[in-house]
């Protein structure tokens, strides 16, 4: 504890020497998430992180996240540094989209819009006409589909099955899955309920189309954030990752009881299945190592850059 607080206070003053912010997404540990908030600056989803580094004036952004959001960070903002704690915290799903494969899949189809999730490399962001994150997503193609367009979506299959669905848009979905969000199991959430009949299901959209099914709230961290602070119920299970559970019980714990969905059939929790590895890496260490020393900054190609752009910045206007 000690060292953690020696550790922390480190990182506090080498944020204000190098005039920068700390950047978190909710799946970081608690003491991340912890020091975020105690030195102004934010815990947030995807779409907001983005946001944030656009508004805030520090030169230097700390991203302790995974890498599409460093490189969302430094498309948005490319005169400020963008560090990560590491650059090997990627995504399954910006791993399982090569830029060059989803260019040749996007050739084959050239009457389609492309709408990529922001959970992509930048190259691959290059390519798209829209991007969009788990809180715009039903918004952004329901307005596509309006203007009778035809789509492609990557990569997440169990969220483009679950837009899909709630807009009736014509959309081809490449074959792309989160390996935390996949494994939840609808078998052992329905286990749960039996035990706790008044809970209520919150589930992030990532999820298999069985456990979106048994959810009385579907949406993105934030959505589900607020979901918990709206509803009433005793209990709630929620099929995200476990890093939410910090801001969850902080806005919404008053005597409610918080429960990581199973991610085994039998009902049992996975302790470290409903937890990303690579959010997992971002540590109070290789964050102070990299305020002091530099090291993993973030770099766009500046041609990657110019075009990843255009669909991320219709993504802020349409969001704003
Ligand atoms: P959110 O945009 O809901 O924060 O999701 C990001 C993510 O990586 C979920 O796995
Ligand atoms: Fe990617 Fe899944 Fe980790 Fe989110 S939780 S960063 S979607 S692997």
């Amino acid at each position: 504890v000690v060292e953690e607080g020696a550790l922390k206070a480190r990182i506090k003053a080498l944020l204000k020497q190098k005039d920068a912010v700390l950047v978190a997404h909710y799946y970081t540990d608690d003491l991340v998430q912890e020091l975020a908030e105690e030195t102004g600056g934010c815990i947030a989803d995807s779409l907001e992180m983005a946001r944030f580094g656009t508004r805030h004036s520090a030169s230097t952004l700390v991203v302790a996240g995974v890498r599409f959001m460093g490189e969302t960070a430094k498309i948005l903002n490319p005169e400020k540094r963008v560090l990560m704690p590491t650059l090997e915290a990627t995504c399954s799903l910006d791993l399982g989209c090569p830029a060059d494969e989803f260019t040749r899949f996007c050739d084959q189809h050239p009457d389609r819009k492309v709408v990529v999730y922001a959970n992509t490399s930048a190259a691959v962001k290059a390519r798209a006409d829209w991007v969009v994150t788990s809180s715009c997503a039903i918004d952004i193609v329901e307005h596509l589909a309006s203007e009778g367009e035809k789509l492609i979506w990557a990569p997440d299959r169990y969220l483009g099955r679950y837009v899909e669905k709630a807009t009736g848009a014509d959309m081809l979905l490449w074959d792309g899955a989160c390996i935390v969000h996949e494994e939840f199991k609808a078998k052992g959430i329905l286990d749960l309920k039996q035990v706790y009949p008044d809970a209520a299901v919150l589930v992030h959209p990532e999820s298999p189309e069985s456990v979106v099914e048994l959810a009385d709230a579907v949406g993105s961290t934030t959505q589900l954030i607020k979901a918990a602070q709206a509803m009433n119920n005793p209990v709630f299970i929620v099929a995200t990752d476990r890093g939410i559970f910090y801001k969850m019980k902080q806005l919404a714990g008053d005597g409610k009881e918080f429960i990581e969905a199973p991610t085994a059939g039998n009902g049992a929790t996975c302790r470290s299945c409903a937890h990303c590895p690579w959010m997992a890496m971002n540590s109070l260490e290789l964050i102070a190592d990299v305020l002091e020393h530099g090291g993993s900054e973030i770099h766009v190609d500046p041609l990657v850059r110019e075009k990843a752009l255009q669909p991320l910045d219709r993504m802020l206007a349409f969001t704003a």
